[in-house]
């Protein structure tokens, strides 16, 4: 089963959304493995958003995913990735349809709520700079036998 990570940023743990954004994700299907409440440096987030170091934004960046606490996670489930990435909904939620996490609770660009692995690769790297493989635990959902029947 694929991997991706996902985190709650300092707006969605600020406004108290953890658990409604957390149950999206948990009805979905997707199997959490890894949750940890945590304050990132900036030298996390530097490595986090290296993709995105020369970009206007990058300061911006780091400096908002450090403003407060994250929620940090991890799922696992058939194409988690791109599953996750549309329940996100598109980066500017002025434009992500409704239904989707910041489609239904933001307006900025740069306070949007969520983050999610963009693909595979990128997964597997940002699980290793937030988790140690030990605080991944793969507890399967007796539902399971539904939610992949006929798979
Ligand atoms: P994320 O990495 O947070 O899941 O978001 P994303 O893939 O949808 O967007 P990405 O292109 O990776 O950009 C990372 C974050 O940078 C902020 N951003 N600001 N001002 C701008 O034009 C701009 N573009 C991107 C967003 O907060 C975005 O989530
Ligand atoms: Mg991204």
């Amino acid at each position: 089963m694929e991997r991706t990570f996902f985190a709650i940023k300092p707006d969605g743990v600020g406004r108290g959304l953890v658990g409604e954004v957390i149950a999206r994700l948990e009805r979905k299907g997707l199997r959490l493995i890894g949750l940890k409440l945590m304050q990132v440096t900036p030298q996390l987030a530097q490595q986090h958003y290296a993709a995105h170091s020369e970009k206007p934004f990058f300061q911006g960046l780091v400096s908002f995913i450090t403003s407060g606490p994250i929620v940090a996670t991890v799922w696992e489930g058939r194409e988690a990735v791109s599953v996750v990435r549309g329940l996100m909904g598109a980066t500017d939620p002025v434009k992500s349809a409704p239904g989707t996490l910041r489609g239904d609770y933001g307006l900025s660009i740069s306070s949007n709520l969520v983050h999610g692995s963009d693909g595979p690769e990128a997964a597997e790297r940002e699980i290793s700079l937030f988790f140690r493989p030990d605080e991944l635990v793969g507890a399967s959902r007796p539902e399971e036998t539904w939610i992949y029947a006929g798979e």
